[in-house]
């Protein structure tokens, strides 16, 4: 594998791969016995905000031997209009890997194609592949199995992190239930596409019925501000709070953060679940790691 720029790019072989080496990688931290990124300089080159990513890919490329840089966007000359394709020539001629950031799913492609390093998807307006891989791994870590799982993704329904669990759950076979109002629902399109047990519905107490894993995300995503007041209006409602969780007992509580209390989640619910929450941002380092020992094979 050259790059990850999708979960809809990776078949299941691939994503198996990716966990169990996940698990290496927190079983061994700190006595890791080969460090593949040695005498390598990477870039994160991000167009929008980040916390966990931006955090968890220097660490983890430090911990790998490499050497890391932060570019964020506004700063290089990709600020001022440079094309992306001369950005990603410039860079693949002095690098040897690239993490970006940004909106459209075609500038990560373009990056990858024009640069010929290892490029990684850090989000898109597309997908967020890093995000659904380690929830992945922090579910297996959880309980046990993706097998026989129940996914219940409550808000915004079209956003990058949800169309990352369509494609995880078409891959890995497990069921997705979508529950969000109709404007945010994903399109019936990429349904079709991704195929798989993914079903779609405005009703979030029949999604989160018995489902062994509650998930949700912001309901304004990075670039959609303008639309603040309208998603908050429309997406009232679609809270993990602790009625829902009622509706299923035992499930695991996740959140991608940063997280809204008093909007997709309340902060009584957030709390009692904390240490779910904060372990799956924990994991975006060890499945990160595994992902970038993998690109450099
Ligand atoms: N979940 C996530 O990607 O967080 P950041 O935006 O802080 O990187
Ligand atoms: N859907 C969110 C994810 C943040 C990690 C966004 O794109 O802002």
């Amino acid at each position: 594998m050259k790059n990850l720029l999708s979960v809809e790019a990776l078949d299941a072989a691939a994503i198996a791969g990716i966990l169990e080496s996940a698990a290496a990688m927190k079983s061994t931290r700190g006595n890791h016995a080969s460090h593949p990124l040695s005498h390598q300089c990477w870039a994160l080159m991000f167009s929008k905000s980040s916390t966990r990513t931006r955090v968890s890919f220097e660490t983890g490329i430090r911990e790998l031997g490499g050497d890391v840089m932060f570019l964020a966007a506004d700063d290089i000359q990709l600020g001022r209009g440079e094309p992306i394709c001369d950005t990603a020539r410039v860079m693949g001629r002095m690098l040897h890997g690239a993490v970006i950031r940004t909106f459209a799913q075609k500038d990560v492609e373009d990056f990858a194609d024009f640069s010929r390093i290892p490029t990684i998807n850090a989000l898109t307006d597309e997908e967020h592949p890093c995000q659904i891989l380690s929830d992945l791994f922090t579910i297996i870590e959880t309980h046990g199995s993706l097998e026989g799982q129940r996914v219940a993704f409550i808000g915004d329904g079209e956003c990058n992190v949800a169309r990352s669990w369509i494609w995880a759950a078409a891959r890995m076979g497990f069921e997705l239930r979508i529950a969000a109002p109709e404007e945010f629902q994903p399109p019936a399109e990429l349904l079709a596409r991704a195929g798989g047990r993914v079903s779609v519905t405005s009703d979030l107490r029949e999604a989160a019925a018995s489902a062994t894993v509650l998930y949700t995300d912001v309901w304004v995503s990075m670039g959609k501000e303008q639309e603040s007041a309208h998603r908050i209006s429309q997406l009232q409602g679609y809270q993990i709070n602790g009625e829902l969780c009622k509706l299923a007992p035992g499930a695991l509580v996740m959140h991608c953060l940063p997280a809204y209390r008093g909007k997709e989640i309340d902060a009584e619910t957030f709390e009692a679940n904390a240490g779910t929450i904060f372990r799956q941002a924990e994991n975006r380092l060890h499945t990160q790691k595994a992902i970038l020992a993998l690109l450099v094979q």
